[in-house]
Protein backbone atom coordinates (compact mmCIF):
# COMPACT_ATOMS: atom_id res chain seq x y z
CA UNK A 1 0.00 0.00 0.00
CA UNK A 2 1.74 3.14 -1.21
CA UNK A 3 0.75 6.12 0.91
CA UNK A 4 0.08 9.49 -0.42
CA UNK A 5 2.28 12.25 -0.62
CA UNK A 6 2.42 14.22 2.20
CA UNK A 7 1.00 17.74 1.29
CA UNK A 8 2.76 19.14 4.86
CA UNK A 9 6.20 18.79 3.63
CA UNK A 10 8.04 19.92 0.24
CA UNK A 11 9.44 17.44 -2.63
CA UNK A 12 12.80 19.14 -1.57
CA UNK A 13 12.11 18.69 2.34
CA UNK A 14 10.92 14.68 1.95
CA UNK A 15 14.43 14.74 -0.21
CA UNK A 16 16.35 15.88 2.41
CA UNK A 17 14.46 13.66 5.49
CA UNK A 18 14.80 10.32 3.51
CA UNK A 19 18.52 10.70 3.11
CA UNK A 20 18.81 11.90 6.79
CA UNK A 21 19.41 8.39 8.90
CA UNK A 22 19.01 9.81 12.02
CA UNK A 23 16.57 12.46 13.71
CA UNK A 24 16.17 13.75 17.24
CA UNK A 25 12.35 13.20 18.69
CA UNK A 26 11.19 15.44 21.11
CA UNK A 27 7.62 14.35 23.03
CA UNK A 28 6.15 15.96 26.44
CA UNK A 29 4.42 14.66 29.14
CA UNK A 30 1.09 15.75 30.52
CA UNK A 31 2.11 18.79 32.08
CA UNK A 32 4.36 19.61 28.92
CA UNK A 33 8.02 18.42 30.49
CA UNK A 34 10.06 17.27 27.36
CA UNK A 35 11.87 15.22 26.81
CA UNK A 36 14.33 14.31 23.23
CA UNK A 37 16.35 11.72 22.16
CA UNK A 38 18.01 10.59 18.98
CA UNK A 39 15.84 8.14 16.89
CA UNK A 40 16.39 6.09 13.87
CA UNK A 41 13.23 6.30 11.52
CA UNK A 42 11.93 5.53 7.91
CA UNK A 43 9.09 8.08 6.05
CA UNK A 44 7.14 6.51 3.94
CA UNK A 45 5.94 9.95 2.03
CA UNK A 46 3.75 11.04 4.40
CA UNK A 47 3.99 9.79 7.98
CA UNK A 48 7.37 9.07 9.92
CA UNK A 49 7.95 5.71 11.85
CA UNK A 50 10.13 5.03 14.59
CA UNK A 51 10.63 1.24 15.69
CA UNK A 52 11.31 0.26 19.55
CA UNK A 53 13.79 -1.97 18.75
CA UNK A 54 15.61 -4.32 21.56
CA UNK A 55 18.73 -2.97 21.92
CA UNK A 56 19.52 -3.48 25.70
CA UNK A 57 17.08 -0.58 27.92
CA UNK A 58 16.09 -0.95 31.16
CA UNK A 59 12.52 -0.97 30.96
CA UNK A 60 10.19 -2.68 28.34
CA UNK A 61 9.30 -0.94 24.73
CA UNK A 62 5.88 0.04 25.65
CA UNK A 63 7.04 1.61 29.13
CA UNK A 64 9.57 4.17 27.57
CA UNK A 65 9.50 7.72 28.13
CA UNK A 66 8.91 8.18 24.34
CA UNK A 67 6.04 5.85 24.56
CA UNK A 68 4.02 6.82 27.79
CA UNK A 69 4.97 11.06 26.60
CA UNK A 70 2.90 10.17 23.52
CA UNK A 71 0.17 8.22 25.39
CA UNK A 72 -0.43 11.11 27.46
CA UNK A 73 0.27 13.66 24.97
CA UNK A 74 0.57 12.99 21.15
CA UNK A 75 1.88 16.45 20.14
CA UNK A 76 5.58 15.87 18.71
CA UNK A 77 8.23 17.34 17.21
CA UNK A 78 11.07 15.54 15.47
CA UNK A 79 14.41 17.25 13.75
CA UNK A 80 16.58 16.23 11.25
CA UNK A 81 19.68 17.98 10.47
CA UNK A 82 23.02 18.09 8.70
CA UNK A 83 25.99 19.60 10.41
CA UNK A 84 28.92 20.30 8.30
CA UNK A 85 32.43 22.56 8.84
CA UNK A 86 31.59 24.04 5.68
CA UNK A 87 28.56 26.31 6.97
CA UNK A 88 27.61 26.33 3.06
CA UNK A 89 25.98 22.76 3.76
CA UNK A 90 24.03 23.02 6.79
CA UNK A 91 20.61 22.16 7.00
CA UNK A 92 17.95 21.07 8.83
CA UNK A 93 14.30 20.13 8.49
CA UNK A 94 11.25 20.27 11.60
CA UNK A 95 8.10 18.39 11.50
CA UNK A 96 5.65 19.14 13.49
CA UNK A 97 2.70 16.59 14.33
CA UNK A 98 0.67 13.86 16.25
CA UNK A 99 1.89 10.51 17.20
CA UNK A 100 0.25 7.66 17.66
CA UNK A 101 1.29 3.88 18.71
CA UNK A 102 0.79 1.21 16.32
CA UNK A 103 0.18 -2.63 18.06
CA UNK A 104 1.81 -5.39 16.14
CA UNK A 105 -0.50 -7.33 13.67
CA UNK A 106 -1.73 -4.33 11.94
CA UNK A 107 -0.89 -3.53 8.13
CA UNK A 108 -0.18 -0.09 8.87
CA UNK A 109 2.88 -1.56 11.34
CA UNK A 110 3.52 -4.46 9.11
CA UNK A 111 4.39 -1.46 6.31
CA UNK A 112 6.37 0.61 8.70
CA UNK A 113 8.30 -2.82 9.92
CA UNK A 114 9.42 -2.77 6.89
CA UNK A 115 10.17 0.25 5.18
CA UNK A 116 12.34 0.46 8.40
CA UNK A 117 14.23 -3.20 7.76
CA UNK A 118 14.35 -1.75 4.68
CA UNK A 119 16.68 1.05 5.67
CA UNK A 120 18.90 -0.38 8.24
CA UNK A 121 20.10 -3.47 7.71
CA UNK A 122 20.16 -3.91 11.63
CA UNK A 123 17.12 -4.25 11.83
CA UNK A 124 16.90 -7.35 9.88
CA UNK A 125 18.00 -9.26 13.02
CA UNK A 126 16.24 -7.39 15.47
CA UNK A 127 12.73 -8.48 16.63
CA UNK A 128 11.35 -5.21 15.93
CA UNK A 129 7.56 -6.71 14.74
CA UNK A 130 7.21 -7.79 17.78
CA UNK A 131 7.06 -3.93 19.34
CA UNK A 132 4.85 -1.25 19.12
CA UNK A 133 6.04 1.70 16.40
CA UNK A 134 5.62 5.00 17.28
CA UNK A 135 3.85 6.69 13.95
CA UNK A 136 4.27 10.51 13.61
CA UNK A 137 1.60 12.07 11.42
CA UNK A 138 3.14 15.62 10.18
CA UNK A 139 1.00 18.56 10.53
CA UNK A 140 3.75 21.34 10.39
CA UNK A 141 6.94 21.27 8.79
CA UNK A 142 9.55 23.94 8.93
CA UNK A 143 13.49 23.13 7.12
CA UNK A 144 16.51 25.81 6.57
CA UNK A 145 19.84 25.85 4.99
CA UNK A 146 21.04 24.13 1.85
CA UNK A 147 18.36 20.90 1.91
CA UNK A 148 19.86 19.33 -1.50
CA UNK A 149 23.37 19.57 -1.13
CA UNK A 150 25.82 16.52 -2.27
CA UNK A 151 23.74 13.06 -1.44
CA UNK A 152 24.58 11.11 1.50
CA UNK A 153 24.68 14.93 3.64
CA UNK A 154 28.28 16.46 4.58
CA UNK A 155 31.77 15.42 3.52
CA UNK A 156 33.33 13.32 6.47
CA UNK A 157 37.04 13.69 4.66
CA UNK A 158 37.07 17.39 4.26
CA UNK A 159 34.78 18.10 7.41
CA UNK A 160 38.19 16.10 9.18
CA UNK A 161 40.65 18.03 6.78
CA UNK A 162 39.29 21.41 8.06
CA UNK A 163 38.02 20.64 11.96
CA UNK A 164 41.18 19.08 12.77
CA UNK A 165 43.17 20.95 15.06
CA UNK A 166 46.89 21.34 17.04
CA UNK A 167 46.04 20.10 20.56
CA UNK A 168 48.51 21.15 23.77
CA UNK A 169 46.45 20.10 26.57
CA UNK A 170 44.69 16.97 27.31
CA UNK A 171 42.56 15.57 29.84
CA UNK A 172 44.09 12.66 31.95
CA UNK A 173 42.21 9.84 30.02
CA UNK A 174 43.83 6.55 29.03
CA UNK A 175 43.60 6.17 25.18
CA UNK A 176 42.61 2.20 24.24
CA UNK A 177 45.63 0.98 22.65
CA UNK A 178 43.03 -0.19 19.99
CA UNK A 179 42.34 2.92 18.95
CA UNK A 180 46.71 3.84 19.18
CA UNK A 181 46.75 0.97 16.64
CA UNK A 182 44.09 2.75 13.87
CA UNK A 183 45.95 5.97 14.42
CA UNK A 184 49.26 4.42 12.76
CA UNK A 185 47.12 2.07 10.52
CA UNK A 186 46.54 5.33 8.80
CA UNK A 187 49.86 6.61 9.02
CA UNK A 188 50.73 3.14 7.30
CA UNK A 189 48.70 4.29 4.28
CA UNK A 190 50.68 6.96 3.54
CA UNK A 191 52.02 7.66 0.51
CA UNK A 192 55.88 7.22 -0.09
CA UNK A 193 59.17 7.18 -2.30
CA UNK A 194 58.82 3.59 -4.37
CA UNK A 195 56.41 2.54 -2.19
CA UNK A 196 59.11 1.68 0.71
CA UNK A 197 57.91 3.31 3.83
CA UNK A 198 60.82 4.76 5.19
CA UNK A 199 59.70 5.82 8.36
CA UNK A 200 59.26 3.73 12.05
CA UNK A 201 57.27 4.78 15.19
CA UNK A 202 57.45 4.40 18.36
CA UNK A 203 55.01 4.56 21.00
CA UNK A 204 55.44 6.26 24.60
CA UNK A 205 52.88 5.93 26.89
CA UNK A 206 54.56 5.01 30.67
CA UNK A 207 55.01 8.29 32.67
CA UNK A 208 58.81 7.15 33.56
CA UNK A 209 59.75 6.83 30.06
CA UNK A 210 58.11 10.44 29.20
CA UNK A 211 60.20 12.27 31.83
CA UNK A 212 63.47 9.86 30.62
CA UNK A 213 62.56 12.13 27.30
CA UNK A 214 61.34 14.66 28.01
CA UNK A 215 64.53 15.55 30.09
CA UNK A 216 67.22 14.18 27.07
CA UNK A 217 64.91 16.96 24.93
CA UNK A 218 64.86 19.22 27.61
CA UNK A 219 68.92 19.55 27.94
CA UNK A 220 69.51 19.78 24.20
CA UNK A 221 66.93 23.00 24.50
CA UNK A 222 68.40 24.28 27.38
CA UNK A 223 71.43 24.49 25.00
CA UNK A 224 70.00 25.63 22.23
CA UNK A 225 67.82 28.73 24.06
CA UNK A 226 70.94 29.50 25.95
CA UNK A 227 72.80 29.92 22.48
CA UNK A 228 70.30 32.00 21.29
CA UNK A 229 70.36 34.77 24.26
CA UNK A 230 68.04 34.24 25.94
CA UNK A 231 67.05 35.09 29.27
CA UNK A 232 66.98 32.31 32.03
CA UNK A 233 63.21 32.86 33.21
CA UNK A 234 62.66 32.52 29.58
CA UNK A 235 64.45 29.77 29.07
CA UNK A 236 63.35 27.82 32.04
CA UNK A 237 59.26 28.58 31.47
CA UNK A 238 59.54 27.25 27.85
CA UNK A 239 61.57 24.01 29.25
CA UNK A 240 58.36 23.98 31.40
CA UNK A 241 55.72 24.06 28.97
CA UNK A 242 57.17 20.98 26.86
CA UNK A 243 57.95 19.20 29.75
CA UNK A 244 54.46 19.19 30.97
CA UNK A 245 52.97 18.85 27.13
CA UNK A 246 54.85 15.62 27.20
CA UNK A 247 54.08 13.88 30.31
CA UNK A 248 50.35 14.89 30.29
CA UNK A 249 50.02 13.64 26.70
CA UNK A 250 48.86 10.38 27.38
CA UNK A 251 50.34 8.78 23.87
CA UNK A 252 53.52 9.87 22.12
CA UNK A 253 53.95 9.00 18.97
CA UNK A 254 57.63 9.27 17.81
CA UNK A 255 58.59 9.33 13.76
CA UNK A 256 61.77 8.38 12.59
CA UNK A 257 62.60 8.35 9.38
CA UNK A 258 64.52 4.75 8.46
CA UNK A 259 66.09 5.80 5.00
CA UNK A 260 68.17 2.06 4.50
CA UNK A 261 65.78 0.41 2.07
CA UNK A 262 66.19 3.49 -0.37
CA UNK A 263 67.69 4.00 -3.66
CA UNK A 264 71.07 4.87 -3.42
CA UNK A 265 73.01 7.09 -6.13
CA UNK A 266 76.43 7.78 -6.79
CA UNK A 267 75.93 11.91 -7.07
CA UNK A 268 75.52 14.16 -4.04
CA UNK A 269 72.48 15.85 -5.32
CA UNK A 270 70.37 12.97 -6.19
CA UNK A 271 70.82 10.75 -3.08
CA UNK A 272 70.00 14.23 -0.69
CA UNK A 273 66.30 14.30 -3.12
CA UNK A 274 65.67 11.02 -2.04
CA UNK A 275 66.20 11.92 1.84
CA UNK A 276 63.99 14.78 0.79
CA UNK A 277 61.46 12.23 -0.24
CA UNK A 278 61.22 10.21 2.68
CA UNK A 279 61.21 13.32 4.71
CA UNK A 280 58.32 14.29 2.65
CA UNK A 281 56.41 11.26 3.37
CA UNK A 282 56.86 11.23 6.85
CA UNK A 283 54.88 14.39 6.73
CA UNK A 284 52.50 12.08 4.46
CA UNK A 285 52.42 9.95 7.59
CA UNK A 286 52.16 12.07 10.22
CA UNK A 287 49.11 14.02 8.37
CA UNK A 288 47.39 10.65 8.23
CA UNK A 289 47.91 9.65 11.74
CA UNK A 290 46.36 13.20 12.53
CA UNK A 291 43.78 13.01 10.69
CA UNK A 292 43.10 9.10 12.01
CA UNK A 293 42.81 10.59 15.83
CA UNK A 294 40.59 13.16 14.76
CA UNK A 295 38.48 10.83 13.07
CA UNK A 296 38.47 8.70 15.95
CA UNK A 297 37.42 11.23 18.71
CA UNK A 298 40.60 11.98 19.54
CA UNK A 299 42.97 14.75 19.17
CA UNK A 300 46.77 15.69 18.60
CA UNK A 301 49.62 17.78 18.41
CA UNK A 302 53.09 17.87 16.85
CA UNK A 303 56.05 18.43 18.42
CA UNK A 304 59.22 18.84 16.34
CA UNK A 305 61.48 18.91 19.15
CA UNK A 306 63.29 15.31 18.34
CA UNK A 307 64.54 17.04 15.09
CA UNK A 308 67.09 19.26 17.39
CA UNK A 309 68.33 16.11 19.03
CA UNK A 310 67.65 12.81 17.01
CA UNK A 311 70.92 10.56 18.92
CA UNK A 312 69.60 12.01 22.32
CA UNK A 313 66.11 10.76 21.69
CA UNK A 314 67.41 7.42 20.06
CA UNK A 315 69.59 7.20 23.56
CA UNK A 316 66.77 7.66 25.92
CA UNK A 317 64.75 5.31 24.23
CA UNK A 318 67.08 2.67 23.35
CA UNK A 319 65.90 2.53 19.63
CA UNK A 320 68.24 1.43 16.74
CA UNK A 321 70.85 3.76 15.78
CA UNK A 322 69.63 3.21 12.17
CA UNK A 323 66.37 5.49 12.82
CA UNK A 324 66.21 9.15 12.79
CA UNK A 325 63.54 11.09 15.18
CA UNK A 326 61.77 13.48 13.17
CA UNK A 327 58.91 14.45 15.09
CA UNK A 328 56.19 13.70 17.86
CA UNK A 329 52.93 13.68 17.81
CA UNK A 330 50.99 13.71 21.22
CA UNK A 331 47.65 11.87 21.34
CA UNK A 332 44.89 12.35 23.54
CA UNK A 333 41.81 14.19 24.56
CA UNK A 334 41.51 17.44 24.38
CA UNK A 335 41.07 19.25 27.95
CA UNK A 336 39.22 21.79 25.54
CA UNK A 337 38.86 23.91 22.39
CA UNK A 338 42.54 24.92 22.09
CA UNK A 339 42.75 28.53 22.44
CA UNK A 340 44.88 29.67 20.24
CA UNK A 341 43.25 31.62 16.79
CA UNK A 342 43.42 28.95 13.99
CA UNK A 343 43.15 31.06 10.74
CA UNK A 344 44.31 30.26 6.98
CA UNK A 345 45.78 32.42 4.22
CA UNK A 346 43.12 32.57 1.58
CA UNK A 347 43.13 30.17 -1.17
CA UNK A 348 44.27 33.21 -3.98
CA UNK A 349 47.50 34.00 -1.92
CA UNK A 350 48.90 30.39 -2.40
CA UNK A 351 47.54 29.98 -5.83
CA UNK A 352 50.63 31.23 -7.60
CA UNK A 353 49.71 30.56 -10.75
CA UNK A 354 46.85 29.16 -12.42
CA UNK A 355 45.55 28.64 -16.11
CA UNK A 356 41.96 29.19 -16.49
C1 LIG B 1 56.67 20.24 10.86
C2 LIG B 1 55.81 20.81 11.95
C3 LIG B 1 56.35 21.04 13.19
C4 LIG B 1 55.56 21.52 14.24
N1 LIG B 1 56.13 21.68 15.47
C5 LIG B 1 55.37 22.12 16.50
C6 LIG B 1 55.93 22.24 17.80
O1 LIG B 1 57.09 21.92 18.04
N2 LIG B 1 55.13 22.70 18.79
C7 LIG B 1 53.82 23.04 18.57
O2 LIG B 1 53.14 23.46 19.52
N3 LIG B 1 53.24 22.91 17.36
C8 LIG B 1 53.99 22.46 16.32
N4 LIG B 1 53.42 22.31 15.09
C9 LIG B 1 51.98 22.60 14.91
C10 LIG B 1 51.75 23.96 14.24
O3 LIG B 1 52.04 25.01 15.12
C11 LIG B 1 50.27 24.02 13.84
O4 LIG B 1 49.99 22.98 12.93
C12 LIG B 1 49.90 25.34 13.22
O5 LIG B 1 49.99 26.37 14.17
C13 LIG B 1 48.46 25.34 12.67
O6 LIG B 1 47.54 25.07 13.67
P1 LIG B 1 46.55 23.82 13.57
O7 LIG B 1 47.39 22.56 13.48
O8 LIG B 1 45.75 23.88 14.84
O9 LIG B 1 45.71 23.99 12.35
C14 LIG B 1 54.20 21.81 14.03
C15 LIG B 1 53.65 21.57 12.75
C16 LIG B 1 54.43 21.06 11.74
C17 LIG B 1 53.80 20.77 10.40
Amino acid sequence: MKATPSTVLSPRETAFLVRQRVARLATADASGVPHNVPVCFAHDGRDLYVALDEKPKDVPATRLKRVRNVLENPNVTLVADRYSEDWSLLAFLMVRGRAEILEPETDEHRAAVRLLRGKYHQYENMRIEENPVIAVRPERAASWGALDASPGGGRPLLDGVRGRRSVREYLPLEVPESVVDEVLEAARWAPSPHGRQPWRFAVVTRRETKKHLADAMGEEWRRNLKMDGKDAEVVEKRLKGSRRRLLDAPVLVLLCLFLENLDDYPDETRQANETMMAVQSLGAAAQNALLAAYDLGLDAGWMCAPLFCPEKVVEALGLDTSLVPHALLTLGYAAGDPPKRRSRRPLDELVVYRER
